[in-house]
């Protein structure tokens, strides 16, 4: 059963403004987008200094090494979805981001040459791991989005309504029924004009399906967990899974400047499915 451990206390530190806030507070700057990156980087980082040190530097060598956050902001792949659901949500990262990315455009420092900033206006993360929801909680605690954490096993829990469902590396976890399942009710709770934002290893890359495994062990035994045993598919078969179950999907590589088969599939609630208006 569920076990909702944390919400966010939803004050707002100094200078901080709500998640979902205009962003109208100024407008798009001009800062060259490394320069804006980087701070946006600190400042996601930043909350994890009260989780620990380990939290903050797990914080900062992810976000700064993991192509995946930059990019979603860069496509706008985050843009214009309020209820966001992250599922596997690790020590919440994404929340953090999140906040960041608000609070920046509500200053003025949104890159004018980006889509538009994320405004995300509630956040629940999913999390296997008590110790990791804990570091979420120790963190984004004071954060103005207030994110929810959920110390549940995904294949059990109870998914909310929502626009964007992230799910970064984590599928690969349960095998291949439970994949399918979770994935259905997924696409129930994102209704009609949802997104699905899914990270999966290709396994038809034989040698970066096994460089991801190998990392994603060593990262599961330095964080203190147990090394489970993983399910993968190549992309082709879950486009087709999710093509199946009511998504148009777009592949996008992940992988650039590492060894990994990693890709990010963009997956589109399509209107044909049988949802309400
Ligand atoms: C590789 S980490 C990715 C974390 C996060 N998505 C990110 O990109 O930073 C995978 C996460 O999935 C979580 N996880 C694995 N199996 C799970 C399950 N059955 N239910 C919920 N979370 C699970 C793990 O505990 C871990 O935090």
């Amino acid at each position: 059963m569920s076990r909702e451990l944390a919400r966010g206390s939803g004050e707002t530190p100094p200078g901080a403004h709500a998640a979902g806030a205009p962003a109208s507070g100024g407008a798009a700057h001009s800062q060259h987008p490394d320069a804006a990156w980087r701070a946006l980087l600190e400042r996601a980082s930043a909350p994890y200094r009260a989780a620990g040190r380990f939290a903050w530097h797990f914080a900062r060598g992810k976000l700064g090494r993991d192509p995946v956050f930059r990019g979603m902001l860069q496509r706008g792949d985050l843009s214009g979805r309020k209820r966001v659901l992250d599922i596997g949500c690790g020590q919440g990262l994404l929340a953090s981001l999140l906040q960041a990315c608000a609070d920046a455009a509500a200053q003025g420092r949104w890159p004018a040459g980006w889509p538009e900033a994320p405004r995300a206006a509630q956040y629940t993360g999913i999390e296997l791991m008590a110790r990791d929801v804990a570091r979420a909680q120790a963190a984004t605690a004071a954060l103005a989005l207030a994110p929810r954490f959920v110390c549940a096993d995904m294949r059990q829990a109870e998914l909310p309504d929502c626009d964007l469902v992230v799910i970064l590396d984590v599928l690969h976890y349960v095998d291949h029924a439970a994949q399918a399942a979770l994935l259905a009710r997924v696409r129930t709770a994102l209704g009609a004009r949802g997104r699905l934002l899914l990270r999966v290893g290709d396994m038809d890359d034989a040698r970066g399906f096994a460089a991801s495994q190998w990392v994603d062990r060593l990262v599961t035994t330095v964080r203190g967990h147990r090394v489970p045993p993983t399910w993968g598919r190549s992309v082709a078969q879950w486009r087709e899974l999710l093509q199946h179950l009511g998504f148009a999907v777009q592949a996008l590589p992940m992988s650039r400047g590492t060894p990994f088969a990693n890709v990010l599939l963009l997956a589109d609630a399509t209107a044909s499915h049988g949802d309400a208006a």
